[in-house]
């Protein structure tokens, strides 16, 4: 009788899980087919501008400044993204000797000229939490005494030219619209439920669920350990392009990091600290470019789409180098705390484009600008490169 009833349940078992497997390749099948039909070229490559996006961004805006006094730290206000740094360290960027003529634009002109930058690497939480947890990691990138009227007029940030990126390649939404209900749903507590609008499931964003889920992973050995992309696109003179940062330990001299405490709430910086300071090795990266090739679904309006690198392969344009050096001072982590990163300080060949660099030009500035106010301290203006 007991065998009888084992068998039964085995047949079950094996039943469910072929139905199960069938609809789940049926259901992965109807994606791809759907995707494949829905991220099909050509594309614009113009930017295209709601006619509702000025009146969301200030309601982001509002949303935004609300959320960054919720997040305050007990003495200072922190920024609204990337709060904890791990350090912003000196480097150098060095434009290729060889570069391709149609990438001599902005300030990658003048092939093997070399730029003084500062560097401020962080995690993308709000919170400046242990950094075992999951997240994305920051890269931002300042190059100095860059000559030319910039994007954003005014004195504080006039010979600056900003890389402004996280390691993951794609954002979790695809635009100002979207970002508006899941930063206002994600406001409200909902996490999860932040992709799931309404019953209707034409509104649910499955993908970019996946997306944000996938964007919260593990640290890296050491921030100089991974790639940190643009996502959203920018001008390269005529050009669409996005960009990227590569590790490039072949352009260093060998070096191995020994291994870290990962459970010390700082490892990051205190790899960086091991590298840089104790050890005396410097870190080094490529500043690569990807081409917008509008035959293909390479939208100019959707962070959430990686453009494809069979057909449009990175290209390496520069080279940075952050040299042997000590950082981790008081006033070293003041300064770099009041320093203000935004894609639009910027010269016109490097525009940034797309409707959520568009919304990040408001949202950055406003959220500097309170957050410096309200620590009654100065913006940090990012001295002259012979200052450095
Ligand atoms: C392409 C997508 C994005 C990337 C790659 C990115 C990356 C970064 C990075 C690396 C930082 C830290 C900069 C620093 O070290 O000071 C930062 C800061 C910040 N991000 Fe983003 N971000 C993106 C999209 C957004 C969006 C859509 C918003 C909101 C509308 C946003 C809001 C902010 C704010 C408020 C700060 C702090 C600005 C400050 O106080 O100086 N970011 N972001």
């Amino acid at each position: 009788m007991l065998k009888r009833f084992w068998l039964w349940l085995g047949r079950l078992i094996g039943k469910l899980v072929f139905f199960f497997a069938v609809v789940g390749m049926l259901g992965w099948g109807a994606g791809e087919a759907y995707y494949a039909w829905k991220f099909s070229g050509p594309v614009s490559s113009e930017e295209q501008i709601p006619p509702n996006e000025a009146a969301l961004t200030r309601a982001i805006i509002e949303d935004t400044v609300r959320v960054v006094e919720q997040h305050r730290d007990n003495t200072r206000v922190l920024r609204d993204a990337h709060a904890k740094a791990h350090g912003c360290v000196k480097g150098e960027v060095q434009v290729l000797d060889d570069l391709a003529a149609e990438l001599r634009q902005g300030v990658f002109s003048e092939p093997g000229k070399t730029w003084q930058a500062w560097v401020r690497l962080s995690n993308g939480n709000a919170y400046p939490q242990f950094d075992s947890a999951r997240d994305a990691r920051g890269m931002a990138v300042k190059l100095l005494d860059v000559p030319g009227e910039k994007l954003m007029p005014g004195a504080a940030h006039a010979g600056e030219q900003d890389f402004v990126m996280f390691n993951h390649p794609v954002f979790f939404v695809s635009d100002v619209a979207e970002y508006r209900s899941n930063f206002a749903a994600q406001a409200d507590g909902k996490k999860v439920l932040a992709f799931f609008p309404s019953w209707d499931p034409r509104t649910w964003e499955i993908r970019h669920l996946i997306i944000a889920l996938k964007t919260l992973a593990p640290a890296p050995e050491t921030p100089v350990a991974t790639t940190y992309n643009s996502i959203a696109p920018y001008k390269l003179g005529p050009l669409n392009v996005k960009y990227r940062v590569v590790p490039a330990p072949q352009n260093c001299p060998p070096y191995q990091l020994p291994e870290q405490n990962t459970e010390l709430p700082n490892f990051l910086r205190n790899a960086l600290y091991q590298q840089l300071s104790l050890d005396r090795a410097p870190a080094c990266f490529e500043l690569q470019v990807q081409t917008q090739n509008p035959q293909y679904y390479m939208p100019i309006e959707d962070t959430s789409v990686q453009w494809s690198e069979k057909i449009s392969p990175f290209q390496t344009v520069a080279r940075i180098t952050l040299p042997p050096q000590d950082f981790d001072s008081r006033e070293q982590n003041l300064f770099c705390d009041n320093l203000s990163f935004n894609p639009w300080h910027a010269l016109p060949e490097h525009r940034p484009i797309g409707g959520i660099n568009r919304l990040r030009k408001a949202v950055y500035e406003a959220v500097s600008a309170y957050r410096h106010e309200r620590n009654a301290a100065p913006q940090a203006q990012a001295p002259a490169s012979s200052g450095l």
